[in-house]
């Protein structure tokens, strides 16, 4: 009797594992998008491919000369297909499939299936494909095929499955050799070795990049596999590993082959159950469906271009996020790979809360890229360290030719690249850290800005002269008011940073100081609101959001005058504009109590720019051209969900950090937004928050007590807290 309860509780524990993926995490669609570009793209920081895409790419393996560089493409050998046939042909959709392919995007699991129901020849097919989490080498392509009935058994059932392969063009990117055909016999495995065409810049990258490439099993010709009538199931797997090691692949190949197909996935869906369940989601109360999937997508597309944190072989250091991810880099809408101010602005600050080890990730690019960027500086006659507008392998400037005005006026990338610093250090509180990674950066940062500053002669005046800001509409403008505010906050950080680290070049200090007190931020005394740039004439048509960005993220202007900015430029901003243009309108309207405005700004933030089947975001609304995949909208609209209608933020003061709980608002048709985990310096918390209350359940295991500030009140909370704000209470800041 023992014995058999003993059953009965594993049989419900093994149940409860094999839990159906709630619908918030579960895309199903039975119609592929007509545009494949919106096909889910998958990666694990690693590797990346968009499902029926004919590309894999490698984190940071990059061809081509300067502007030329973009993602190396891999033809997708992973993309294969598997049809049922028997010796009088293979069944189409049309014939067998009475109820067609059911297409399953699954983001608590982590993989992407199609299944398809042939119910004339009594049968299922599932085809799953996903790059492993924990395995990141792998890439797995399965098939299950299943006899549903009795009378499936029957002669004209089908008698073997044809897997074939379409992987696309050739590719121009590498040059591919064999250097194995693999022969079971030896347990040897069809191993290509590719190598990149063309340098990025020979400077800074002397040889090609070299790739190899193993696969499971190769498929020159179809596959076919025998499938007896008497058999009710068939499975196979393909896996093909790639690192810039033979041996590293090689290793990957044999573990992952050590494992039954079950347990190769479990390992994965673990991964992604620990992301989910330990790291961070977002979950809504109430009646909200379709947003509750537009947020967990969201997460899925920006964790999934990320490195996995936890894996069997070491990583090769991150190259950073592309707007498009790195399943994409082809395509010129795809930005060709490279990392732009949208990585600090609009992915980092959501990044940040899954784990401050993927902040570290992305900001150590570019502290890799360091000397890149002096010499991008010393190379046009300028000091300091000015990164690229556009990045990719080498850290040297790769903007595309079409556009050489881009790359030498939107200098406020580097600036934008210390204003993360600081706000990584804000929220994470790494006081090491800071020192050792950010400093050096923003010292080298700071420098270029003062060596680029125009001073006048006889008046305590700065300028930045030839410049473009965010709004691209408008090149070679001078003093763009975005680009003088975030670099006031660049110098100002170096100065703290300086002498926080023990730096004792208080001449150089001085030297920022002066830049930073003199460089202008025009204001309009009339109309009291900030001119865009010198000479902008108000109702001026632009294309993104520029000077409201003072208020948030940069936390420059919260005054009136940020309102006024809100309203003028609401009204002129182009309506192709992307999406986290109106994100941002979103987080400042809300941040600011104008939450009907709020609400309006943050569904025109989204819902035109996803697509319905697989919650694939595009950088413009529908009807106009633009890149898929589109992190960078994801980050904004996550912004405005966690920022904007949950009221916190993070600034430094001095040497104390503090996180700012404002009472916020939740979106419409939400009850409660709960966010687990929200991290702040060594404390983790539990937040939920609704048009009621916010609350925060913080905890912490080691490290200093936080205090609470409240105008004039101090109040000591310990290690452990409760914070609750009802409406009408004051912004409250939690420090230590
Ligand atoms: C990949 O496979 C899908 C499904 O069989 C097919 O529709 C698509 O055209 C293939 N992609 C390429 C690049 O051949
Ligand atoms: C087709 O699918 C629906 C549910 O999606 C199911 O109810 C129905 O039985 C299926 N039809 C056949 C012939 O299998
Ligand atoms: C593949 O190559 C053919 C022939 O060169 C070309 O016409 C086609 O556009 C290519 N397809 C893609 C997706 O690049
Ligand atoms: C692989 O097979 C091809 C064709 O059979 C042969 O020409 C080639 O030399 C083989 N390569 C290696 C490395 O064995
Ligand atoms: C202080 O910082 C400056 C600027 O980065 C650097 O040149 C100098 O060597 C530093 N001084 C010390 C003592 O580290
Ligand atoms: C801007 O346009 C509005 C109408 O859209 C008009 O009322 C206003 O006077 C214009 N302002 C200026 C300074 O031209
Ligand atoms: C915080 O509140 C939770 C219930 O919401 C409670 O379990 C916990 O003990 C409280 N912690 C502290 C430190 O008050």
């Amino acid at each position: 009797m023992l014995k058999f309860l003993g059953f009965v509780v594993i049989l419900a524990v093994l149940r409860g594992c094999n839990a159906q993926t709630s619908a918030a995490y579960l895309l199903q669609s039975h119609s592929l998008p007509t545009d494949r570009n919106f096909m889910p793209t998958l990666g694990n920081g690693h590797l990346g491919y968009t499902v029926y895409g004919d590309a894999i790419f490698m984190n940071g393996v990059y061809n081509g000369g300067s502007g030329n560089s973009k993602r190396a493409r891999i033809p997708n050998w992973l993309n294969i297909t598997t049809e049922v046939c028997d010796r009088f042909g293979c069944a189409t959709d049309a014939e067998a499939a009475v109820n067609g392919t059911s297409y399953e995007m699954d983001l608590r699991d982590g993989y992407f299936r199609s299944r398809t129901t042939y119910n004339g020849l009594g049968l299922t097919l599932e085809q799953r494909t996903y790059p492993h989490k924990y395995y990141n080498r792998a890439l797995v392509y399965e098939v299950v095929a299943t006899r549903n009935s009795e009378n499936a058994a029957r002669a004209n059932s089908p008698q073997f499955l044809r897997l074939s392969q379409h992987p696309g063009n050739a590719s121009d990117a590498f040059d591919f050799v064999v250097v194995s055909n693999g022969s079971s016999a030896s347990g040897d495995f069809r191993t290509i070795r590719g190598r990149t065409e063309i340098l990025e810049f020979e400077r800074f990258q002397p040889t090609p990049q070299e790739i190899y490439i193993l696969f499971s099993q190769y498929l020159e010709q179809p596959l076919q596999l025998e499938w007896p009538t008497w058999q009710a199931e068939l499975r196979h797997r393909i896996i093909i590993c790639m690192d810039r090691e033979q041996s590293v692949a090689l290793k990957e190949l044999q573990d992952v082959l050590q494992l039954s197909a079950s347990s190769l996935l479990e390992k994965h869906t673990d991964a992604w159950h620990n992301f989910w369940n330990r790291d961070f989601s977002i979950a809504l109360v109430g009646n909200a469906p379709e947003l509750s999937q537009i947020i967990n997508a969201g997460i899925f597309y920006l964790a999934n271009s990320l490195p996995s944190l936890s894996t069997n072989q070491k990583n090769e250091p991150f190259y950073g996020l592309s707007p498009t991810g790195l399943g994409r880099g082809n395509l010129e809408a795809d930005y060709q790979g490279h990392n732009f101010w949208d990585t600090e602005i609009w992915m980092l600050p959501v990044v940040t809360h899954f784990g401050f080890e993927y902040g570290k990730q992305l900001l150590d690019y570019r502290g890799r890229k360091l000397e890149a960027a002096k010499y991008n500086a010393r190379s046009k006659g300028y000091k300091g360290a000015r990164f690229p507008w556009e990045s990719a392998y080498t850290g040297t400037e790769v903007t595309n030719p079409c556009c050489p005005e881009v790359a030498q006026q939107e200098i406020h990338i580097s600036p934008d690249i210390s204003f993360a610093l600081q706000k990584f250090l804000a929220q994470s509180g790494d006081w090491t850290w800071v020192c050792e990674k950010a400093w050096p950066i923003a010292a080298e940062v700071a420098e270029f800005v003062v060596s680029r500053a125009a001073c006048e002669e006889f008046r305590p005046v700065c300028h930045l002269l030839n410049v473009m800001g965010p709004d691209e509409d408008h090149p070679d403008v001078d003093d763009n008011v975005y680009t003088n505010a975030v670099s006031k906050i660049a110098l100002e950080f170096a100065e703290w940073a300086g002498g926080y680290c023990g730096n004792d070049s208080t001449e150089l200090f001085a030297n920022w100081r002066r830049v930073n007190d003199r460089l202008v931020i025009l204001h309009d005394t009339e109309l009291d609101y900030h001119p865009q740039h010198a000479g902008y004439v108000v109702n001026t048509t632009i294309k993104q959001a520029d000077t409201i960005l003072l208020g948030y993220p940069l936390r420059y202007d919260l005054s009136n005058t940020h309102l006024n900015d809100l309203n003028i430029y609401a009204k002129v901003t182009r309506e192709s504009g992307p999406a986290m243009t109106w994100s941002m309108f979103a987080v400042n309207h809300l941040t600011s109590k104008e939450e009907w405005v709020g609400h309006e700004y943050f569904e025109r933030g989204y819902k035109n720019y996803v697509r319905p089947e697989f919650k694939v975001w595009s950088e413009t609304p529908l009807g106009y051209e633009g890149s898929a995949n589109f992190l960078t909208g994801i980050g904004g609209f996550l912004q405005a969900i966690i920022y904007g209608y949950g009221g916190i933020n993070f600034v430094r003061n001095n040497d104390k950090i503090s996180m700012i709980v404002s009472f916020g608002t939740v979106p419409l048709g939400v009850d409660e937004v709960q966010v687990n985990y929200l991290r702040y310096s060594h404390s983790t918390c539990r937040w939920v928050f609704s048009n009621r209350y916010s609350r925060m359940n913080c905890g912490a295991r080691t490290g200093p007590d936080f205090y609470m500030v409240q105008g004039k009140k101090r109040t000591l909370l310990g290690r452990s807290f409760n914070v609750t704000l009802v409406k009408g209470d004051e912004p409250v800041h939690i420090t230590f």
